[in-house]
């Protein structure tokens, strides 16, 4: 298999967020796509893994909001490299809360859709859940993120927990992002360096053999 080709699927980039009463989180998805319009729906592909996974089955509810370019990473990095069981992924965060009392971020976000989980099928690592749209708003006037600029302008990375990962040829030297993949190249990685994609300090940083 040519696992190159995958890497010519198009995609947006997203959060996928959701709140039961009791917790609240939300990730980052690339798997967000309409499938009918009449009535509009929506599914989306999360890791059994995911904590928003569990929420969202709690809930019965979640909402899709998309990334428009200027989205810092470290807001990417915040919902797509960090798990929402060690904290709350909106506690420091500018949000809203929708009319199904689902909260979702607002900073550089283009577009929300709330949605009713309708039916959700096991796919395996995934679940995949379809829900109907019960509420739209464009948000920022900006252009959506789409996945490949994600990857060629903003240099992102994509955990093991993604649909679309695909583990990558480790290089010759420098300094490795234990939490999101990041490489920094060079033989010594200063002291008070932080992860442009995760915020994490050198301390979270192993040597590439
Ligand atoms: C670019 C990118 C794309 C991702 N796409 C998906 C996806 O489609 N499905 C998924 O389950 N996880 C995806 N992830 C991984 C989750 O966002 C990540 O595992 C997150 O930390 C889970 O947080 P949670 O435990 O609070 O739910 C993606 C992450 C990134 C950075």
């Amino acid at each position: 298999m040519d696992l190159q080709a995958f890497f010519k699927m198009s995609y947006g980039l997203y959060v996928v967020s959701s709140s039961d009463g009791e917790n609240r989180s939300g990730c980052v998805v690339n798997t967000l796509t309409q499938i009918t319009a009449e009535p509009p729906k929506l599914m989306v592909a999360v890791n059994k893994d995911n904590f928003t996974t569990d929420i969202i089955r709690k809930a019965g509810y979640f909402t899709g909001t998309a990334f428009g370019v200027g989205t810092d990473m470290l807001q990417i990095g915040h919902f797509g490299f960090k798990s929402g069981r060690d904290f709350d992924k909106f506690g420091d965060i500018s949000f809203a809360v929708d009319e199904n009392g689902m909260p979702y971020p607002t900073e550089h976000m283009v577009a929300r859709f709330s949605c009713k989980v309708e039916q959700e099928l096991d796919v395996g690592t995934h679940i995949l859940f379809v829900g109907e749209v019960t509420g739209a708003e464009k948000m920022v006037d900006e252009e959506p993120m789409t996945y490949a600029y994600y990857h060629q302008v903003k240099k992102g990375k994509t955990p093991k927990n993604a649909s679309s990962y695909q583990p990558e040829a480790p290089k010759a030297k420098g300094w490795r992002c234990t939490v999101c993949g990041y490489e920094y190249q060079g033989e010594e990685l200063p002291a008070d360096f932080v992860c442009p994609i995760c915020g994490v300090g050198a301390d979270m940083f192993e040597k590439i053999k």
